[in-house]
């Protein structure tokens, strides 16, 4: 038998994805109702949930999710149908030692941050290699198409990314300078009028953070959230 090749650095990664949503599924209970993120780790969570066979009603933060659960035939309403949820589940870009993420690289963080605000319980999955000491740019912004030119300069450095507009029809930026400190960034961009959103979560949004790496997973619980 050939010898096989070791796995790459990107398959270990993408193991790591699986882990962490694999896991994530099992958290959530019978006859719930189950926010549902947007990216690649997403991704290993919605055949792990519609596996589990259960009872339940999500709401998808982009039309990829609401597809491909509807594919796997997971039951996907709107948020205003459902209006508070049990539990929502999303990856982020970064997640840094206190719990601050940064997400948007899917440009689906407002959806993204409003399906967190309402889920009872948020839970962050993700592989190891997203743990950082700091967080650092790109911050990703989502603003409105009226005065962007000026709304851009308001929030400068932050230059628009080259990607469709979101399902909102809004227009999806980057925050390229330094971060500092999450909530003093956090504060200020949310100052600038014509922004909508942009992708720093405050630790108080979540309730548990599952990171899996090397060593298998670490499983934080977030009393803040
Ligand atoms: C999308 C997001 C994603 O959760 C984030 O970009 C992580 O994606 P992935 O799981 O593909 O690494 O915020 O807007």
């Amino acid at each position: 038998m050939a010898p096989s090749c070791p796995p790459s650095t990107l398959e270990i990664t993408e193991q790591h994805k699986r882990v962490a949503a694999h896991f994530a599924a099992t958290l959530v209970q019978d006859r719930s109702s189950v926010g549902l993120g947007t990216g690649s780790t997403v991704a290993y969570l919605l055949p792990a949930l519609a596996a589990r066979g259960l009872n339940l009603r999500c709401v998808a933060t982009s039309p990829a999710t609401e597809h491909a659960a509807r594919e796997l035939g997971l039951v996907v309403e709107s948020l205003d149908e459902l209006g508070q949820l049990d539990i929502a589940i999303d990856g982020a870009d970064q997640i840094d030692p206190e719990g601050w993420l940064i997400k948007g690289g899917g440009a689906a963080h407002t959806r993204e941050k409003i399906v967190a605000a309402a889920a009872k319980r948020f839970v962050v999955i993700a592989s190891a290699e997203k743990v950082v000491d700091k967080l650092s740019a790109p911050v990703p912004l989502e603003i409105m198409r009226f005065g962007a030119q000026g709304t851009l300069q308001a929030l400068a450095p932050a230059q628009l990314r080259d990607v469709p507009a979101s399902p909102d029809g809004n227009l999806i930026a980057d925050y390229l300078g330094d971060v500092g400190d999450p909530q003093t960034l956090a504060s200020r961009l949310s100052a600038v009028p014509g922004l909508v959103e942009h992708g720093l979560f405050a630790p108080t949004l979540l309730s548990d953070i599952v990171i899996a790496g090397d060593g298998g997973i670490e499983h934080r619980r977030i009393t803040s959230g």
